[in-house]
């Protein structure tokens, strides 16, 4: 059985990972004959990736107020009576789609959900992308874990880590990994010589992704490898830091061999010219849509040993995992890595067999049964 008509609700429209990750899910799920749409808050350029893929975008009137997630209480409360009005103009919207599910894609949207569910019965389902742990929301994980307990009637998280953060009270759950487009992805060119070996590293550029961590360690690397940093910064202090990182490089006497390209519309492309691409988030990474990607393209990948690459990679059989926040010990990895071709060519190929179970189509079939059993459940 198949849900009918999901709305996936999401809070903003710029192209960051989990917008991206739902925009692909939806997109799937038209192909498998299920009339997905997509509600935003706010529009953006996620509405161009929506409209390429066929699916239909609605933006609620009116502007919902920002609050910041270091907001005093004031500001606070101004927001969520900001958010409780949109999901008010929301529930009119969800009626006249028909739609039978509303799946709340971030935590704004699932306050926002949470107030037009109510209003209109149809049922809700928190799609996971985020930790809800101390480390993201300090205090504030539990006011947000039990409005999601109350709100939803099911869930579906990117990662085991990531379900196991959040509490649903036995309602229906699902892992599902957010998918790689596999007929999107290049296939794979041999590993190159030691000494020409590129490495990349993928996302956005900000403090807690850790590029200044893959800078420092490469100023301990006997080998010198060229490096190219994929990714724009896109938010607010996000631009600081881009200026810090190439201080950083200058000063470290590697910036001749550091790129930073910006954004990209197709970082696969950027992954698959790569030898290795590198994924060293400062914080536990809920997912980690780049390492999934890279890995179906075949690339070695060298993660942090924490949250969801560990549910990808297995240490030296398909990729390296190295512990968090340590570039000397990152530094070893890669050089040990770089030296040796065959070791390399193995992960690789590895690799690309773990990346054929991370297809968006079972992704996709995950998303519709839960979503199914959902709507089907509560109605
Ligand atoms: C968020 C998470 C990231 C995940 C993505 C898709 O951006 O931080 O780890 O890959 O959502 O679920």
């Amino acid at each position: 059985m198949s849900a009918r008509r999901p709305v996936f609700l999401g809070h903003t429209a710029a192209p960051s990972g989990a917008e991206l990750a739902f925009a692909r899910l939806a997109g799937e799920l038209r192909h498998r004959g299920v009339p997905a749409s997509v509600v935003l808050l706010a529009p953006g350029p996620l509405t161009e990736v929506l409209a390429a893929a066929d699916v239909p975008v609605t933006v609620v009137p009116g502007r919902p107020s920002a609050v910041r997630r270091d907001a005093g209480p004031l500001a606070v409360l101004r927001g969520a009576i900001g958010l409780y009005r949109t999901g008010r103009r929301l529930a009119p919207m969800l009626l006249a789609q028909d739609a039978d599910v509303v799946v709340a894609e971030s935590t704004k949207s699932l306050f926002v959900g949470a107030v037009a569910s109510r209003r209109t019965g149809i049922p809700l389902v928190w799609q996971v992308h985020d930790r809800v742990s101390a480390e993201y929301f300090g205090r504030k994980r539990f006011p947000l874990r039990l409005l999601g307990r109350v709100a939803a009637s099911g869930y579906l998280a990117n990662s085991r880590g990531t379900l196991r953060t959040i509490s649903t009270g036995g309602s229906p759950t699902a892992v599902c990994h957010p998918g790689v487009d596999l007929a999107t992805v290049p296939a794979p060119e041999p590993q190159r010589a030691p000494k020409n070996v590129q490495i990349a590293m993928i996302g956005r550029i900000t403090p807690w992704k850790g590029q200044d961590l893959l800078l420092r360690a490469l100023a301990q690397m006997e080998a010198e490898p060229r490096v190219r940093f994929v990714g724009g910064a896109h938010f607010d202090g996000d631009d600081a830091y881009l200026a810090e990182l190439e201080e950083l490089a200058r000063r470290l006497g590697i910036a001749e061999r550091v790129t930073f390209t910006g954004h990209v519309t197709d970082p696969l492309t950027e992954a698959a010219d790569a030898d290795i691409v590198v994924h060293y988030s400062r914080l536990t990474e809920p997912f980690g849509q780049v390492v999934a990607e890279a890995m179906a393209a075949g690339r070695v990948v060298v993660a942090a040993r924490a949250g969801g690459p560990t549910e990808l990679i297995v240490d030296r059989e398909n990729g390296v995992l190295v512990p968090p926040r340590r570039p000397d010990l990152l530094a070893v990895a890669l050089d040990s890595l770089i030296a040796d071709w065959e070791l390399r060519e193995q992960l690789s190929a590895a690799a690309r067999d773990r990346g054929r179970d991370l297809d968006l189509k079972t992704s996709a079939a995950i998303a519709d049964s839960l979503l199914a059993r959902v709507a089907r459940d509560v109605r």
